[in-house]
């Protein structure tokens, strides 16, 4: 159970280095983590300089902090350097999340087929590898096992199952990624949203992520999120704008070095 790391030979080997890296970092406020790479959390004030060594060092590095129509200028330094870069649209809570959460799950429950687990220290390692295939099923990139079971990181990690069969279906997650008191601590990470094609529709994403903030918002007290959507990503950004989580013209930007990672970090 210490070493449980998913997704391709290159993203487990980068991951493996992200958390050695984190075991270092943890304390620096300038940066995040929720398992998959460290996040600067401003790469406006910290820029090229403080982005580079996470890259160099742990293969890939993700930063926020970047206003959309500057992407595409601050993607070519990077390239310049010899990085290979990606992006999304960051997102965060706009309107009263925890709100509208709450009136997701009076409104609507999940079908009567599926319950749901979260996974803790001791769950067992077929619920921690299950939710893994769940994420990758949907090429979400799910987080080591030291962070989706809370020990380097506090956080929420849901798995829905069907009761006959047992089969995992869908998944969400929240971490606390930034330190309190700094730009982002007073957000959380949310996502890891993936739900298996044969049961999309259904609203179990919807509930599912409405959950996870409940359930974050007890044990942290923590109401607004944030995540980053693939441009594009229409079902993700309407199941986000539901719960009150949208793009306001800022950019996650990641900067990958092609000689230990390249490809996407995740969906
Ligand atoms: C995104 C994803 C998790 C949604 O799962 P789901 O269980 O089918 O979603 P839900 O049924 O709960 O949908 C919730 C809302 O999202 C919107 N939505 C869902 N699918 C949609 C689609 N294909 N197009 C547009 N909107 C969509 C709808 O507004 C829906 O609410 P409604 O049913 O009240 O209209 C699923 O498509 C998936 O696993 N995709 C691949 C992984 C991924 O992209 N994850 C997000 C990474 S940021």
């Amino acid at each position: 159970m210490t070493d449980e790391y998913f997704g391709t030979p290159a993203q487990i080997a980068m991951m493996r280095r992200t958390s050695a890296l984190w075991s270092l970092l943890k304390d620096h406020p300038d940066y995040g983590f929720y398992g998959r790479s460290v996040m600067l959390s401003d790469y406006g004030a910290g820029g090229f300089e403080a982005f580079e060594p996470l890259i160099r060092l742990s293969g890939a590095g993700v930063a926020y902090g970047v206003r959309t129509d500057a992407a595409d200028e601050e993607k070519a330094t990077l390239a310049g350097a010899g990085f290979h870069t990606d992006s999304y649209g960051y997102c965060h809570t706009v309107e009263p999340s925890i709100e509208l959460a709450r009136e997701v799950v009076g409104r609507h429950a999940l079908p009567d087929d599926l319950t749901v687990i979260e996974i803790d220290m001791e769950s067992p390692a077929a619920d921690v590898s299950d939710l893994a295939e769940v994420a990758l099923a949907g090429g979400v990139l799910p987080s080591p096992g030291h962070v989706l079971r809370g020990r380097t990181v506090d956080g929420v990690v849901l798995l829905a199952r069907e009761v006959g069969t047992g089969r995992p279906v869908a998944c969400a997650a929240a971490f606390d990624s930034f330190k309190r008191g700094t730009q982002r601590g007073d957000h959380a990470w949310w996502g890891m949203l993936s739900t298996v094609p044969d049961r999309r529709g259904q609203r179990i994403a919807l509930i599912l992520g409405a959950m996870a903030m409940l359930r974050m918002f007890e044990k942290t007290g923590l109401s607004k999120f944030f995540t980053s959507i693939r441009h594009g990503n229409a079902s993700s950004t309407a199941l986000c704008a539901k719960l009150g989580v949208a793009h306001t013209g800022w950019e996650t930007i990641v900067g990958m070095d092609p000689e230990q990672f390249s490809g996407q970090l995740t969906a």
